[in-house]
């Protein structure tokens, strides 16, 4: 578990994590979504002891950091994946740090072998692509066998064989019980990882709620109905604040009740559905919708 209380992180006149306080919380995904420069590597960064706190507390486990007495078979942190050694081979770097834990090597090939670097494991890591040296921190990550994964754009880089492999390992992370926080760009991939999400922007929390209550939140659904007797349910159904889209024939749109409203209203009224179907909104027109007034650089549409 872990557990930000107010944290804040000035630099110099910049607030870059203001009063931010949330809980990641164990078997289950969560995702740090925000624009750039939203404050979120920052407090990763705090969260393992790289920056210090202007104000508040982070604690892992119950702890802060700094004092874990064997931090990496606690916590697995991936920030930036070109914090290597540029000159060792990728084994050679991951015998390296596992050597300060008292990790065995074999623990080394596994890391290897699970994160399909095998192949380029007896390289220089500067040699790198970014994809590959994703993996490596990602190996890096793992080597402790952590309870907690902190990984910030874990997917930047990889390919999309890439990009599965690593929601199903956070998944399963998340599964066997572990505490996962993971940061990400891309909306749809981190709509199909994460259970539970933390919105920062401009530094400040904007939201934290489970996915779909996020989602249902923050869009508008809309209900596709289908019916013999159309014309009768769409005068039943208007009202203030109920938009109807006749789309095909026999179909309508409905925005601003749920289908199980118009289900009850069409019983009442003693008219056939042939189909009631709702359609959500997706994860990133929530997140467009939250962080609309939040946005640091926003793109100026060109005329
Ligand atoms: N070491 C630093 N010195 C000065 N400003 C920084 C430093 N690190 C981050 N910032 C600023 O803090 C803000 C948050 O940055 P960051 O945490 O990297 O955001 P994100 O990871 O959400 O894109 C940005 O405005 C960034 O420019
Ligand atoms: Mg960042």
């Amino acid at each position: 578990m872990i557990v930000a209380e107010n944290l804040s992180k000035d630099f110099g006149a910049k607030h870059a994590v203001s009063d931010v306080s949330f809980t990641v919380r164990p078997g289950r995904v969560t995702g740090f979504l925000g624009p750039n420069g939203a404050g979120k590597s920052t407090t990763m960064r705090m969260i393992v002891g790289l920056d210090r706190p202007t104000r508040g507390t982070v604690t892992v486990a119950g702890r802060e950091y700094r004092t874990l007495r064997s931090p990496l078979t606690e916590v697995g942190v991936l920030l930036d994946a070109k914090a290597v050694h540029t000159g060792r081979s990728a084994r050679a770097h991951l015998r390296a740090i596992a050597a300060t834990h008292g990790i065995p090597r074999s623990r080394v090939d596994e890391v290897v072998e699970a994160t399909g670097i095998g192949a380029v494991a007896g390289k220089r890591a500067g040699k790198f692509s970014l994809g590959m040296g994703q993996r490596l921190g990602i190996a890096t990550a793992l080597l402790g066998d952590p309870h907690t994964l902190i990984l910030d754009e874990p997917v930047n880089g990889l390919d999309p064989e890439g990009v599965l492999w690593v929601r199903n390992l956070v998944r399963r992370a998340a599964a066997e019980g572990r505490t996962v926080l993971l940061s990400s760009h891309l909306m749809s991939e981190m709509a199909m990882t994460a259970d539970h999400i933390v919105v920062l922007g401009r530094g400040r929390v904007l939201a934290d709620a489970p996915l779909d209550d996020l989602v249902r939140a923050w869009t508008t659904s809309t209900v596709r109905i289908r019916s013999p007797r159309l014309a009768e349910l769409a005068t039943a159904l208007s009202a203030p604040g109920v938009e109807l889209a006749a789309t095909v024939a026999d179909e309508l749109q409905v925005t601003g009740r749920t289908a199980a409203e118009i289900g009850d209203l069409a019983a009442a009224h003693g008219i056939p559905l042939h189909e009631l179907h709702t359609t959500s909104g997706s994860l990133e027109d929530a997140y467009l919708a939250l962080t609309g007034e939040s946005i640091e650089y926003k793109s100026k549409e060109i005329a």
